[in-house]
């Protein structure tokens, strides 16, 4: 094409002045030449690098280990490894039983052929396992691994199915608690990385012969779960292709992109004006969109845009993630950060369940989100739903939980309502068994009792992150110590309960520490002081970072954060009380009793009697003071911990945490609607006189009211 329309100027040229002109005309076609050849060489190498190279972080995360938990997380953590989540290995048959480790075809329990039990476990007890140092639990997760990949077939599958019945979904977190493992311990780097190079050869295999396992399964459920969540196993081959470059890359390359475009369920086609459902007319299963509304879905989806971004290079998916986190709250989003969805996302009632999944995949993804692409919004709800919608759902010891949590739920007992209506507004928070909303081993569902783990162990390794080789970001405020090349720095805080944060960087080198500023700060009453002197704080509007520069050696930095008592307005004139990253609920008391622990499938029977931890009981539990109240806003309190005042362990328990708001209020006359408060009532007439209620942090009010209706007083 170049050539041919060079063509008449140089027969113009080599009229006037035939010889030097045609060297100097040879010459300029030759430069020419040369210039177009080069030009698109550069063209096609700047496409070929940036399609064979990762969008980079805006915070990369540290590998598992680097950042540890201290003070009080450090407790929660140490409490989960002694509750439930730190026994099932002994004696849950869904994990101690799985299919997982019989080998394929050979039996073993779960609790779906989706085979999630052990992957799930997995996912959560390798961090938790290595991030507070149990080498009970780290003998546990060893075992296993071994076993599974010992298990890996002749062709490359790893888990325990037949090749008929081969479907990827489940291997998404159980390669995640996989690399994760080959993060927090190198001896397990080789074994992990092979193994997974074993099974992408067959992944490739399996997407060109028609999309098996992804496509096409045997029932064709798992197929569209597994579409609906691959971005989660995309996130192991990113893993893969940043840490352990080979020359299997372009396979890998070639991997991502098949499971991107053979997947029918593409989350930035779902958040498309005229495709988004933002009040759902049909919540039920029957649904044609049920695998884009199911909660959990929801809550893993939110970060499906900028996984994908990484390897596509579409910036167009930046705007994507915001409005798919945008709208999620905006249109189905708890108080607590989470994400409501009864099974499935329906409207904003406050009566609508959310399971605990939800609330760990949500954190999950927001932390992601922060990491890839930076957005301060998405830090700040990465905090919220872990520090509130995470913990409310668990009892302080943890040996027991919920598998849905209702904004206002100011009981949690077997639902004895009308709990057969198969089409009815809730599918399970009173349908089923009715006990979704107690407390126990496995109430409704077991997917909740395995997946839970995750919550605490990701959320720390996600909140420190680097920026380039030179600066250190804590992203998610909280205690916690982190180890690099660059320096070792210790966070002291009772962040969120407190917000003062004191650190101590220990840099041979000096480094950039950047820290983030909350979109909720009072600027005139933070401040930030580096070894004594005051500096301005100064958050970047985009990261909420202030960058602070550390010189080398040690040195003290002393970080407040000054917040005031929010009052967000929710609907049908109700408002969420938050004190900085903490949603406030009306305490409503609490009194339990308590069962033996049923199967989820027998939640009326009489209950497991030979498990071999007394400990494992079911929770029934009521309020002891008024629920059906008024608050007026004017009147809201905060009062914070005392100077010098330590947190209990655990301190989610009822009545543990220090914090607490008053506020005053009324009672007003509230309908129950199944067995539960219905919608908020409009009429706010007081009976009785004004009093004082007191609102505490929601993760200990494991009952409670958070959407609280206005009145004036
Ligand atoms: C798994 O735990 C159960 C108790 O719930 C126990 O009876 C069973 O023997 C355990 N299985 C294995 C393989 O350890
Ligand atoms: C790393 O894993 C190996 C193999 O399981 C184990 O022997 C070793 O104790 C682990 N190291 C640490 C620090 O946990
Ligand atoms: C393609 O998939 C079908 C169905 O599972 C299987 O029978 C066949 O052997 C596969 N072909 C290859 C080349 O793997
Ligand atoms: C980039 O993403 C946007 C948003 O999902 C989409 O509309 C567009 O088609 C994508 N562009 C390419 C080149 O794939
Ligand atoms: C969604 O974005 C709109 C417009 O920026 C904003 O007013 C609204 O508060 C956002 N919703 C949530 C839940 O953040
Ligand atoms: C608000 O109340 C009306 C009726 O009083 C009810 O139909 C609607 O669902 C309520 N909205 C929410 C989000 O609860
Ligand atoms: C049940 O009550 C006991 C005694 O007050 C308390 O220690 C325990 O935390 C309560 N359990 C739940 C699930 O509320």
């Amino acid at each position: 094409m170049i050539f041919s329309r060079l063509k008449p100027r140089v027969a113009a040229a080599s009229t006037a002045a035939p010889r030097k002109r045609r060297g100097y005309v040879v010459d300029t076609i030759v430069a020419l030449a040369a210039a177009a050849v080069l030009t698109y060489l550069y063209v096609n190498l700047i496409t070929w690098v940036e399609m064979s190279t990762l969008v980079p972080w805006a915070f990369a995360p540290l590998p598992v280990g680097s950042v540890l938990p201290t003070g009080w997380i450090l407790g929660e953590m140490q409490t989960m490894a002694q509750g439930m989540a730190g026994h099932e290995y002994d004696f849950y048959i869904y994990v101690n039983e799985s299919r997982w480790l019989q080998g394929p075809g050979n039996g073993g329990t779960d609790y779906s052929p989706l085979n999630e039990a052990l992957p799930y476990w997995f996912n959560g007890l390798v961090p938790l396992a290595y991030l507070i140092d149990n080498n009970r639990l780290k003998g546990q997760v060893h075992t296993a691994a071994e076993t599974v990949l010992n298990l890996q077939t002749e062709d490359g599958w790893i888990g325990p199915e037949i090749p008929s019945d081969r479907n990827f979904w489940a291997r998404a977190p159980f390669f995640l608690g996989l690399t994760q493992l080959a993060e927090a311990n190198s001896t397990w780097e080789k074994p992990v990385v092979g193994a997974l190079r074993r099974f992408m050869d067959l992944t490739n295999t399996m997407l060109r012969n028609n999309s098996q396992g992804h496509a096409i399964c045997p029932p064709h459920f798992q197929c569209y779960w597994g579409q609906t969540r691959v971005h989660d196993l995309i996130v192991s081959i990113q893993w893969m292709l940043e840490n352990h470059p080979s020359t299997q890359d372009a396979l890998l390359w070639e991997n991502m992109n098949m499971f991107y475009d053979q997947s029918d369920y593409k989350w930035d086609d779902w958040y498309q004006p005229g495709v988004y459902q933002k009040v759902v007319d049909d919540p039920w299963i029957t649904n044609p969109d049920y695998p884009y509304l199911h909660g959990v879905n929801a809550g893993q989806g939110l970060k499906a845009s900028a996984v994908v971004r990484r390897f596509s290079h579409n910036d167009s998916l930046i705007a994507a993630s915001m409005t798919a986190v945008n709208w999620t709250f905006e249109y189905h989003g708890a108080p607590s950060g989470t994400i409501l969805g009864d099974e499935i996302q329906r409207d904003l009632a406050p009566h609508m369940g959310s399971e605990l999944c939800t609330a760990v995949e949500t954190g999950y993804s927001l932390a992601y989100l922060y990491h890839a692409l930076g957005n301060n919004y998405y830090a700040d709800r990465a905090e919220l739903v872990i520090y509130n919608a995470m913990p409310v759902m668990m009892t302080g010891d943890m040996w027991a939980h919920q598998y849905l949590d209702q904004p206002n739920g100011p009981w949690a007992v077997v639902n004895t309502e009308d709990y057969s209506h198969p089409h009815g507004p809730f599918l399970f928070t009173t349908a089923h068994s009715g006990a979704a909303t107690t407390f126990g081993m496995e109430p409704q569902y077991p997917c909740c009792t395995v997946n839970h783990p995750q919550g605490y162990p990701k959320f720390v390794t996600h909140s420190w992150g680097s920026v380039g080789d030179t600066g250190l970001a804590h992203v998610l405020l909280g205690p916690s110590k982190v180890t690099t090349n660059l320096a070792t720095i210790d966070c002291d805080t009772a962040y969120p309960f407190d917000h003062t944060l004191r650190y101590t960087a220990v840099s041979a080198s000096g480094l950039d520490l950047y820290l983030r500023v909350p979109s909720w700060y009072n600027p005139s009453t933070s401040t930030l002081a580096l070894d004594g002197s005051l500096v301005a704080l100064q958050p970047d509007p985009e990261t909420g970072m202030h960058k602070l520069p550390l010189p080398a050696g040690e040195t003290m930095v002393t970080y407040t954060l000054g917040a005031a008592v929010r009052a967000e307005p929710r609907a049908n004139g109700t408002v969420a009380v938050y004190f900085g990253s903490l949603l406030y609920a009306l305490d409503v008391g609490s009194a339990n009793t308590s069962s033996l622990p049923h199967a989820f499938d027998d939640a009326r029977g009489t209950g497991l009697h030979d498990l071999p931890f007394p400990q494992v009981r079911d929770y029934y539990v009521k309020n002891t003071h008024k629920w059906n109240v008024a608050i007026d806003v004017g009147t809201l309190e905060y009062h914070g911990m005392n100077e010098g005042e330590g947190l209990p362990t655990p301190v989610f328990e009822y009545g543990a945490p220090p914090n607490y708001i008053t506020v005053e209020g009324c009672e007003i006359a509230w309908e129950l609607y199944l067995g539960t408060p219905g919608d908020v009532p409009q009429d706010r007439t007081c009976f009785g006189g004004k009093e004082t209620f007191r609102l505490v942090p929601y993760g200990s009010a494991k009952v409670h009211m958070s959407e609280l209706p206005v009145v004036k007083l």
